[in-house]
């Protein structure tokens, strides 16, 4: 079966990437010593280190699924509530929101013909262009994503316990703070979830021409939960998703079949 080409924008060290399977990735991360971690949880990925945003203009066509994670600070909450702290150590500078993130959304729904994701965190402001909701992340997307509540901790120490168990960092001595690394990654669970969200339709598709076959296009949708979700609810979610997928879709069954 051949692999799905995949695009992994703002790597870190793979958080989001960890349970996908059978796909042939090429991961964009600006920070060396991060990319190099990425390398050595995932060396069978190309790790190239440059501007995410600049190759996602350059280089977008040559995939079939793309994951973004912009940079998320200037959107956070909780960044805007230091703002407005009283005590100077504690109060940082107004900034822009880094609208990197709306440019990638836009390029990516009007350009791009494979199946697309932008993720970040739930912004201070109302969003520019209308997200999805899943866990405590927004997403942008061609495709519909259930919100699974993936029971993230809220306080970031806690999150960073709860990822340890993924990324053993221990043997690496880096200048970056090892909890930060932690907190950065999406839940691998919820990468494999919106994953396999963006294939959902394209597995009904094969099982409609092939009632007996039980293989995902991305090869294991055995072990996720939300593959137990049934035909008929995600048919009925499927059916809401914009004409401008079912080439995509139609392209993705060719490559798969
Ligand atoms: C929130 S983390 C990504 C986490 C990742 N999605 C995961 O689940 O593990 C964002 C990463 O983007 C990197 N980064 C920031 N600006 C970048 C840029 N312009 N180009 C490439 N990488 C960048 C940071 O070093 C950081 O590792």
């Amino acid at each position: 079966m051949k692999k799905i080409k995949v695009l992994n924008l703002y790597a870190g060290i793979g958080g989001n990437r960890k349970l996908w399977k059978n796909v042939d990735v090429t991961a964009v991360e600006n920070n060396q010593e991060i990319a190099n971690i990425y390398k050595d949880f995932f060396p069978d990925d190309e790790v190239i280190v440059t501007d995410a945003h600049q190759f996602l203009l350059e280089h977008f066509k040559e995939f079939d699924f793309i994951w973004s994670s912009p940079p998320c600070p200037s959107h956070s909450k909780f960044r805007f509530m230091t703002t407005k702290m009283e005590h100077p150590s504690q109060k940082r500078p107004i900034i822009y929101p880094n609208m990197a993130l709306y440019q990638e959304i836009i390029l990516l729904k009007h350009y791009f013909k494979g199946k697309w994701v932008v993720e970040n965190v739930r912004s201070y402001y109302d969003p520019l262009i209308e997200p999805q909701i899943c866990s405590r992340h927004y997403f942008w997307s061609n495709f519909k994503i259930k919100n699974i509540d993936f029971k993230q901790p809220i306080k970031k120490h806690d999150t960073a316990s709860s990822i340890k168990d993924n990324f053993d960092l221990s043997k690496y001595k880096i200048k970056h703070r090892k909890d930060t690394l932690l907190r950065n990654c999406v839940l691998p669970e919820l990468g494999l979830h919106i994953f396999n969200s963006a294939y959902k339709e394209t597995e009904q598709k094969l099982l409609s021409v092939s009632p007996t076959s039980q293989t995902s296009p991305n090869g294991d949708f055995s072990n996720e939960k939300e593959h137990n979700i049934s035909l008929k609810e995600s048919s009925e979610e499927d059916s809401q998703i914009s004409s401008n997928d079912e080439t995509s879709l139609n392209n993705n069954i060719i490559r798969n079949g």
